[in-house]
């Protein structure tokens, strides 16, 4: 079939109307690290996905065979676990994973299962000083050596130099605790990529989480994480944002095969609606008296424009919250929604004003449930003690976002995104066509399938597919 379309086209080449981000990053004048002032992008291909990667208990086996046995996931933050013995449960599929800090300088990462019998060492996140299993106290050091079995006598076959408590690999980076059980797995900075130099700006380990919010979701991890990577879904769950929301001319980048960006712009007009003036979206998005009084008085003067005028309302509001200088940063920088996401599941975001990271993931072997964890990293203060981090909130289903005050506004947006949720997962079994994506808005989408179709493609012990 030939997919030449009107106008000379090649598929993924149509952009929408409006104005791009690049040219609103050209037009605020300012001199943004290049990274934001360029595009990465390259076609995906069209073809539709197959729903069985949703829906069924066996490609949900391989994903747990050949994907998350072997990639870099975000376990916690370093925050969750400040002293010597601190520890956060780190549970995937059926596996279950101790994260510990076990002296000053050093994380590790456990299997969560005792050696006798395999009763899980640790049910909570909690402290302790040793670990010692409920059954029979058979008891391991924070540095996972053998310190106790209770009737040593009765075990003479048991050599206690082999029975340390296995490990997994564990690395960090901007203040989160990563963990890997693919002994063989590439270090954690040649995983990150980009990531490192593009978050040079927004440093992720001078924040603190002041919300950490998990709620179960009745859907696959990744229909729960598709409904926020891309922009295309703004005019119809969240219309209201439309007047002031660039949402049609959404950059995507693809970088490499693990990462992605969404690069949404306040102070432009979605393309689905005539354009406001100037004006218009400047009374829209200065109604807070705080933005008023720090510089976001209107009328503009001439040549203002709504995102000048609500950069500098939205710096000064800033630096006074939280006693930080953005006096260097771009405008970009500071207004823009810039949402990155890592494979195979994490998503911090380059926002100052909104600083979310959500991470996904399966709810134990149910290809029908899956687990949704959004945090907020606000920085940490110049001066005095580091704060200490929002308590683990545990919405149960049948809560809202909305009942987790510590999201703040963002809370009534998820509820439009989580809605849909319930319903994609049921229709997905009637879908004959598999599911139908958008060559450039849902490109994000694609790019995470490519990878995980490698994954899932490459048995145990081989190296990944190109
Ligand atoms: S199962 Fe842990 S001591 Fe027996
Ligand atoms: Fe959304």
């Amino acid at each position: 079939m030939n997919k030449q379309v009107k106008g000379g086209l090649k598929p993924g080449d149509a952009r929408s109307v409006g104005p791009s981000v690049q040219q609103i990053i050209d037009r605020d004048g300012d001199n943004p690290p290049e990274w934001f002032h360029s595009e990465e992008w390259t076609y995906q291909g069209d073809e539709n996905l197959t729903v069985d990667r949703y829906i069924s208990q066996d490609y949900h086996n391989l994903e747990m065979e050949r994907m998350w046995s072997r990639v870099w996931q975000m376990a916690c933050r370093e925050e969750e676990i400040p002293e010597v013995g601190d520890n956060v449960v780190y549970d995937i599929g059926s596996w279950s994973f101790i994260v510990v800090r076990s002296d000053d300088n050093t994380i590790k990462a456990f299997k969560n299962a005792c050696l006798h019998r395999g009763t899980q060492l640790r049910a909570e996140d909690g402290s302790v000083t040793q670990f010692r299993c409920p059954f029979h106290g058979w008891t391991w050091n924070l540095d996972g050596s053998l310190k106790e079995i209770p009737c040593k006598w009765d075990f003479p076959h048991v050599d206690e130099a082999e029975y340390s408590l296995p490990e997994v690999k564990v690395a960090t980076w901007g203040g989160f605790v990563f963990i890997n059980m693919d002994k063989d797995a590439m270090p954690l900075e040649e995983w990150l990529d980009v990531l490192p130099q593009h978050f040079s700006t927004f440093p992720l380990e001078r924040r603190y989480m002041t919300a950490n919010v998990r709620r179960i979701m009745p859907c696959n991890w990744k229909v729960a994480q598709e409904a926020f990577i891309e922009s295309y879904h703004v005019v119809e769950a969240h219309a209201q944002a439309m007047p002031v929301t660039g949402d049609a001319n959404t950059q995507y980048d693809l970088y490499g095969d693990r990462i992605s960006r969404l690069y949404t712009q306040p102070g432009v007009t979605s393309p689905h609606l005539p354009a406001l003036s100037e004006q218009e979206m400047a009374n829209m998005m200065m109604q807070s008296p705080r933005l008023k009084e720090r510089g976001g008085a209107l009328p503009l003067k001439p040549g203002e424009t709504a995102r000048s005028r609500y950069v500098q309302a939205l710096r000064k509001d800033l630096e006074d919250r939280f006693g930080a200088d953005l006096s260097a940063l771009s405008t970009t920088e500071i207004l823009d929604n810039i949402e990155y996401f890592l494979f195979p599941n994490f998503f911090p975001w380059f926002n100052f004003s909104l600083p979310l990271v959500y991470r996904f993931r399966p709810n134990g072997n149910d290809p029908n449930s899956s687990i949704m964890d959004v945090m907020l990293l606000h920085p940490v203060p110049d001066e005095g003690p580091r704060p200490d981090p929002a308590p683990l909130k545990t919405l149960r289903p049948d809560q809202s976002f909305t009942e987790a005050p510590e999201l703040d506004q963002i809370s009534a947006i998820f509820e439009q995104d989580v809605s849909n949720m319930p319903r994609v997962q049921k229709g997905m079994h009637m879908l004959e066509k598999g599911v139908t994506l958008g060559n450039y808005q849902e490109s994000r989408l694609r790019h995470m399938h490519r990878l995980l179709d490698r994954y899932v493609a490459t048995p145990p012990g081989k190296k990944l597919r190109k």
